[in-house]
C-alpha cells in the first residue's frame, strides 16, 4: 500500500528502504561535459562512468543489492560441479516460479543464444510482441527471422492503454496459420517490452497467447527479464490481479508458458541469467549447450557469489515494497515532464522514463539520429547518461539501407533502489531546460559505423557545431553552476 502523506501537495513516492553504502559521484562543468561526449563519439556507451553524474544508461546489472543479498554471498559454495549454491538458486526458482528444471547462464542474451541454437533454423520465424536487440541478433544469425505482433497502441507514444505491450491475438492466430506451426520457431512474449518504453503485458493477454500456442502446437517462451516491473503493473492496473498473491502470478505464468528465461541483471537485482521450465523435455533439449557455451550445469558461467545474490534477490522479487520503487519513481518523472509539455511515452512503463526524441526535434530526419542527438544533448545539459533507443539501435537492412525505428526514444533508466528523489528531480529540471532550448539541438553523422550492434561501439560527430552553442546557452542560463 502506498504511504499517504498528510498534505496532499507533499505526496511523493516513498522508499521502503534506506541507504547503507554510498558511492561518490562527480558532476563535471559543462565545458568538460562537451569534451567528454565528443571524445566518446557522441555515443553514451563510450562515456567513462567517472565522467557521468547520473548513470541512466540501463537498469541492467546496476540495481542496488540488499543487505541480505550481500550476506548471502558469504555462504557461496565454490565448486565446479554440484555446488550447494546452485541448489539454493534452484530452491529460489521453485519458490518464485514453481518450476524444477533450471539451467543457469551467464546473462540474458546467453539464454537467447541457447534458445536460438535449439529452436531456430534457416527460414524459421519467431513471433513476438516486440524484438529486443540481442534476441533478434541471435535469431537472425542462424537464418531465422523475427515478426512483431504488438497491439496497435504499442507504437503510439501517448495512449491510455495500460498494457501497450500486449500481443495482437488475432494477428498471432492468423500468422501461425499462414506460416504453419512447423515454420514457427516459437512465440516469445517479452514482459515488459523494452524497446517501446518498458510497456507491460497483461496477465490476460499472456495467458491467451499461451492458449493459442497450445492449441496450435507452437512453443511459448516468456522473456521475464522485466517481469518484476510488469507484475507491479498487473497488480496496480489489472483488476483480476489486484488481490492475487504475487507468487501466484509468477506460478500461473510458469504453468502456462513452456519456457521462461530471464536476465538476472534485471529480475533478481543481481547478475547472471536463468532458463527454466515446468516440463523437463525442454531443458533436456537445451542442456547440452550449457557446458558448451556457459559452464557446467550447476554454475553456467556465473560466479557463485553472484548466484547467492540472485537467489536472495529472487525472493525479494516477491516483495511489492521493492517491486514498486522504480516504477513509482519513473511515473513521478514522467508526470513531472508531461505536465511541462515534454513529450514522454505514456502511460509510464517500467525500466525507465522514455523521452520521445522524435517529438523533441520533430524536423530532424531519422538518418540524423534524433534520439542519439538528444542523448548527447542531455549529457551536455546535466551529466546525465541515457541510452538511445531509436534508429541507431536498429540494424541496417541486408541491402545497406537504414531501417528507421518505429519510435525514436531516449531512455532514462531508473535502476532499482539506486537513486534518491532529489536526483530524479534534478533530471526533470535539466530535461525541462533542454526542452526549452530544443531548437539548439542538431543532428549527428557517422565517423565509424560497425556492421553489427553498431550502437555499442559506433562513433558519430555533431553536424554544424550545435553542441558548442548549447553549452554556451547553458553557461548563460546557469551562471557558474555545475
Ligand atoms: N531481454 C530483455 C527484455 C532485456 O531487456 C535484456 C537486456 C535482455 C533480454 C538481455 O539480457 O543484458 O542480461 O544479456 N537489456 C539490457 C538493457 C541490456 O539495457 O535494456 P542481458
Amino acid at each position: 500500500m502506498p504511504v499517504k502523506f498528510y498534505q496532499e501537495a507533499n505526496q511523493v513516492p516513498l522508499e521502503m528502504h534506506k541507504v547503507r553504502m554510498v558511492q561518490k559521484l562527480a558532476l563535471l562543468p559543462v565545458e568538460e561535459r562537451i569534451k567528454r561526449i565528443q571524445e566518446a563519439g557522441n555515443n553514451t556507451f563510450l562515456l567513462q562512468n567517472k565522467d557521468v553524474y547520473l548513470d541512466m544508461l540501463t537498469d541492467s546489472g546496476v540495481n542496488a543489492m540488499s543487505d541480505l543479498q550481500f550476506a548471502a554471498t558469504f555462504q557461496a559454495d565454490d565448486s565446479y560441479a554440484g555446488s550447494a549454491t546452485f541448489l539454493r538458486v534452484k530452491q529460489a526458482i521453485k519458490e518464485v516460479f514453481g518450476t524444477e528444471n533450471v539451467l543457469p547462464v551467464h546473462q540474458g542474451r546467453a539464454a537467447e543464444n541457447i534458445l536460438a541454437e535449439t529452436f531456430v533454423t534457416e527460414g524459421k520465424v519467431a513471433l513476438m510482441n516486440f524484438h529486443f536487440t540481442t534476441t533478434k541478433a541471435h535469431i537472425t544469425r542462424l537464418g531465422g527471422s523475427v515478426e512483431e505482433l504488438i497491439c496497435p497502441e504499442g507504437l503510439i507514444p501517448q495512449s491510455d492503454n495500460p498494457f501497450k505491450g500486449n500481443i495482437d491475438l488475432q494477428r498471432l492466430r492468423a500468422r501461425i496459420d499462414e506460416l504453419t506451426p512447423e515454420k514457427v520457431a516459437f512465440v516469445r512474449v517479452e514482459s515488459g517490452t523494452n524497446l517501446i518504453g518498458g510497456q507491460p503485458v497483461s496477465l490476460e493477454n499472456m495467458l491467451a497467447v499461451t492458449d493459442v500456442c497450445h492449441e496450435k502446437g507452437v512453443i511459448s517462451i516468456l522473456d521475464a527479464s522485466l517481469l518484476q516491473d510488469n507484475i507491479y503493473f498487473m497488480k496496480t492496473r489489472e483488476a483480476r490481479c489486484k488481490y492475487m498473491d504475487i507468487r501466484d502470478i509468477y506460478h500461473l505464468l510458469a504453468d502456462h508458458f513452456d519456457i521462461i528465461y530471464f536476465s538476472a541483471r534485471k529480475l533478481g537485482f543481481a547478475k547472471g541469467g536463468i532458463i527454466t521450465s515446468q516440463d523437463p523435455k525442454y531443458t533436456r533439449q537445451m542442456m547440452t549447450f550449457i557446458p558448451l557455451y556457459e559452464g557446467f550445469l550447476t554454475y553456467g558461467g556465473i560466479d557463485v557469489r553472484t548466484m547467492e545474490a540472485m537467489a536472495q534477490g529472487l525472493y525479494e522479487s516477491l516483495d511489492m515494497e521493492y517491486l514498486s520503487q522504480a516504477p513509482e519513481f519513473i511515473d513521478y518523472l514522467c508526470k513531472e515532464l508531461d505536465s511541462y509539455g515534454v513529450p514522454v511515452i505514456l502511460p509510464a512503463g517500467g525500466l525507465g522514463c522514455h523521452l520521445n526524441a522524435g517529438a523533441f526535434v520533430p524536423d530532424m530526419p531519422h538518418d540524423k539520429y534524433p534520439a542519439g542527438a538528444v542523448a548527447a544533448a542531455l549529457y551536455i545539459a546535466g551529466g546525465i547518461r541515457g541510452m538511445e533507443r531509436g534508429t541507431l539501435s536498429e540494424q541496417r537492412e541486408p541491402d545497406g539501407t537504414e531501417r528507421f525505428a518505429e519510435l525514436e526514444l531516449l531512455r532514462l533508466a531508473v535502476p532499482r533502489r539506486v537513486f534518491t528523489l532529489s536526483q530524479i528531480k534534478y533530471v526533470a529540471d535539466r530535461v525541462k531546460w533542454l526542452w526549452d532550448n530544443r531548437k539548439l539541438i542538431g543532428g549527428l553523422q557517422w565517423v565509424e559505423e560497425p556492421s553489427v550492434l553498431r550502437f555499442f561501439f559506433g562513433r558519430l560527430k555533431e553536424i554544424n557545431f550545435w553542441q558548442e552553442r548549447l553549452a554556451e546557452k547553458f553557461r548563460k542560463d546557469f551562471g557558474d553552476s555545475l
